[in-house]
This record gives C-alpha cells, structure tokens and sequence, in this order.
C-alpha cells in the first residue's frame, strides 16, 4: 500500500501568525501549501461583490463550490485578478468568519480544500485541518498568542501598509471573530488532543518555524 502523502496541519485562531508560518515552512521543505482561510475570504469577497447576502447559506455555499480560486505563490486569485491585499480587508475578514458558520459552504470547500494533498506534502493551515480536513495529518500543531500579541502583529501589519489601525476596535475584532470561531457547531477551533500547543506570544517567526520542522524531522518525513 503506498504511504499517505503527509500533511502538516497547522490551525489557530486569527493573527496568529499561522500564514507566515505555513509558508515558510512549505518553501522551506519544498512542500505545497494551502491557507485554507483565503478560501473562506475569497467566498465572503464574492458574496460581498455579487450582493449576496451572507447569511443566504444556499446562495454562498453556490459560490463557494464555483469558486475560480488560484495560488501563485503567496499571491491569491480570483481568476486572474490579484485579491491578496483585498481579501484581508476587515469587512472580508468579518465577512469570512460569517460564512465559516454555515455548513453548506464548509460542504463546499472540502473537497476543494483535500485536492491540495500531493506529493511530496502539504502544509495546511486554518481552523480544522487536523480535525475536519486531514484528520490523519502525521504533524499537527496548534499554534496561537494571546490576544495583545495577535491585535499588536495586525497593528504593526495595517500600519507599514500605511493603512489606518485602531488596538481597541483590532482587539475587538479579534475577540469577536474568536467566540465565533470557537463557538459554531460545524468544526469550531479546538485545539486536538493530539495537535502539538506551539504559544508564539513571546516568539519570532523564525523560531516558530524552527520548530515546526524539528516536528517534521522528529517524525521522519523529511530530512
Ligand atoms: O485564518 P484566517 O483568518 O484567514 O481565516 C478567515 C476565516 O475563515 C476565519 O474567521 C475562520 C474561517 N476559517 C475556517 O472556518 N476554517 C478554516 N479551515 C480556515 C478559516
């Protein structure tokens, strides 16, 4: 029987800094990578667009499963329009976590979301990959910060973009999209017992990605 391609899950809450992690550690073992949260911004950009209500689970779940997404690198399209900077706008990003409760659409993106898996790997990040998505995943790391910490990255994020930025409505944004990430009934954001806790409150990237590939090694998927 051939060998499972192995996945690396990465889940966590928002800002944590699961997306440079994951893609970092893909390039860095030559593996394909999936942020499986730009899925969930590209669907709530689309409803937004479109004026489809999103709270119309059958009419976002239908874009969702028509969804012409594609990755360049760490570019995401549209078809052939670069949304990378407008899908992390905050009304997207309420807008994703909206949409993330409705069942249907969570149907609709996971056989999407499993075609990622090729050799020789994935690293996938989101909410549910190491319980709902590739509950096999031979590593699974739990990765967050506390809040300050998450609301301070954005912080620092808006305003090199030359973006405005607020720490109070950031961090209350964030504690909003927390209880709604944690507290819906389809695949809410649960650490899995046996996902390893990577806390990064008072960590660099390169550290945390240092030791998501001793992970990696440690299990002997990679050299
Ligand atoms: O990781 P992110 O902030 O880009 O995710 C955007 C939203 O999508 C977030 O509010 C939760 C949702 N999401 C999800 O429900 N399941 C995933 N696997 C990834 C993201």
């Amino acid at each position: 029987v051939a060998r499972a391609v192995p996945v690396v899950a990465i889940d966590g809450p928002s800002a944590s800094g699961k997306g440079t992690v994951g893609s970092m550690v893909a390039k860095a073992l030559g593996w394909h990578h999936l942020d499986s949260g730009s899925l969930y911004r590209l669907t709530a950009l689309t409803a937004l667009r479109d004026g489809v209500d999103l709270d119309d689970e059958i009419g976002v779940a239908a874009l969702a499963a028509a969804l012409p997404a594609r990755f360049d690198g760490d570019r995401v399209l549209l078809g052939d329009e670069d949304v990378s900077d407008e899908i992390r706008d905050e009304a997207v990003s309420v807008g994703a976590s909206r949409v993330a409760v409705l069942p249907a659409v969570r149907a609709a993106l996971f056989g999407r979301q499993r075609d990622y898996r090729c050799g020789p790997g994935l690293v996938a990040e989101g909410r549910d990959i190491g319980s709902t998505i590739f509950p096999d995943a031979p590593v699974k790391v739990f990765l967050t910060a506390s809040p300050e910490a998450r609301a301070q990255r954005r912080y620092k994020q808006l305003k090199e973009k030359g973006l405005p930025a607020n720490m109070e409505s950031l961090m209350q944004d964030l504690r909003e999209r927390d209880a709604r990430d944690a507290a819906r009934a389809v695949a809410p954001l649960q650490q899995q017992p046996d996902a390893v806790l990577l806390d990064t409150t008072s960590m660099d990237v390169d550290a945390a990605v240092a030791f998501v590939l001793d992970l990696v090694r440690d299990r002997g998927l990679a050299a």
